[in-house]
């Protein structure tokens, strides 16, 4: 448990933060949020004593942390910042095991850290640990910050807007991974973020901040159905609409497509769009990420060329939308850019299903009248 107490910091005239008092339940993942300048990365760095307040106390087990060793209370709380912050002439396997090697753990205890953790996050060992960082994308660098968090398995981590600079994709993908390791590891996870979405989806306790106060403690439905002012529901803003009946693109997605590999040819391919009445197919790689659609048109213009495959009539055509995408984005494109029907990816590229006017017309037709 972590308690702040009339905590206050000022830089000269300044007041960063006035008299916050707040506590954090073991094993919750709570979010500080709120605009840019409100306290959050000060809030933050008290916990791990990068910054000390002017006045007030900060408490952990009810100890105040003034009177824990701070190279040991350092030791016990994992720390993510936003420009990743690997050390870039260490590999990967160096990096992860940084804390567990200070903690003097014999080395076969810190091999077998980070066997554990590179698994966990699907980075096979033999593949990643004796990478670079520069040999890895941003969100590969980004999972190996986070995994060298939690590899002396400390009960707290502390994350200033980890996934900040990642594109969307890549931080849904985080996303899921860090909520799915806290739950799993039972961890305090203390998560700076300025997205109203990241924080709806992770948090069990949202601090709202601003101007160095606590606007508002609350669960993300209590927040959702109460902000406490103006500027939490801007913050909201479309979420708060979205509240109880959610129409989410699940609500319309029709999952029972059939999809074909991009090995298939020509000929089994026409057969299969005449058996099911359609005129194009969804066409995934080996892997089962979408590929691109083949249609009937495509496969005419070409039928005089003798091709081995449908991969060379594969195109990325389709109007696209992500699972997490709002319903609204769906309409958009197939009202407004007039497609036939929208694919729905999962973060991971594979197929979540389709929209089809006539399903979105049915989902529709439910929530206005009622099954
Ligand atoms: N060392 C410092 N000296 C003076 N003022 C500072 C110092 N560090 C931070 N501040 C001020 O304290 C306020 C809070 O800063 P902080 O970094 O905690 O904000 P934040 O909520 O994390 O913002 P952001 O979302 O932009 O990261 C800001 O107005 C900042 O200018
Ligand atoms: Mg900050």
């Amino acid at each position: 448990m972590i308690r702040f107490e009339h905590v206050t910091k000022q830089y000269g005239d300044n007041v960063i933060l006035n008299d916050l008092n707040f506590e954090i339940e073991e094993g919750k993942f709570v979010i500080l949020i709120g605009p840019s300048g409100c306290g959050k990365t000060t809030t933050l760095k008290m916990i791990n004593r990068l910054i000390d307040p002017n006045s007030g106390r900060i408490y952990i087990d009810d100890k105040d942390i003034n009177t824990i060793d701070k190279p040991a209370l350092r030791r016990s709380i994992g720390y993510v910042i936003q420009q990743i912050g690997l050390f870039p002439n260490m590999t990967v396997a160096q990096n992860i095991s940084v804390v567990p090697r200070l903690l003097k753990y014999p080395k076969e205890k810190c091999d077998q850290i980070v066997h554990e953790l590179l698994e966990m996050v699907n980075m096979p060992y033999e593949q990643y640990a004796h990478k670079y960082p520069s040999e890895m994308s941003g969100g590969q660098q980004q999972r190996i910050g986070v995994l060298r968090a939690l590899a002396a398995s400390p009960p707290i981590v502390l994350m200033d807007e980890p996934f900040g600079a990642l594109d969307p994709m890549t931080r849904t993908v985080l996303q899921e991974e860090v909520k799915k390791l806290q739950r799993k590891l039972n961890k305090t996870i203390i998560f700076v973020t300025h997205d109203m979405e990241e924080a709806i989806s992770l948090a069990d306790v949202i601090i709202f901040m601003d101007k160095g106060e606590i606007a508002q403690i609350a669960s993300p439905e209590e927040m959702l159905r109460n902000p406490a002012n103006d500027l939490i529901r801007s913050f909201l803003g479309k979420h708060i609409h979205d509240n109880n009946e959610t129409l989410t693109i699940s609500s319309f997605l029709r999952t029972n497509i059939f999809k074909v590999g991009a090995d298939r040819g020509i000929l089994e391919c026409t057969e299969l769009m005449a058996l099911h009445g359609v005129d194009t197919l969804l066409v995934t790689d080996s892997d089962d990420r979408y590929l691109g659609t083949v249609s009937i048109e495509e496969i005419n213009e070409h039928s005089h060329e003798k091709l081995d495959s449908i991969a060379p009539l594969v195109r990325r055509v389709m109007p696209e939308a992500s699972i997490t995408d709002e319903a609204k984005a769906c309409f958009d494109k197939l009202l407004v850019k007039g497609g036939n029907y929208v694919v729905v990816l999962n973060p991971d590229q594979t197929i979540a299903g389709i929209v089809t006017r006539s399903s979105m017309a049915r989902a529709l037709a439910s929530a206005v009248w009622g099954d």
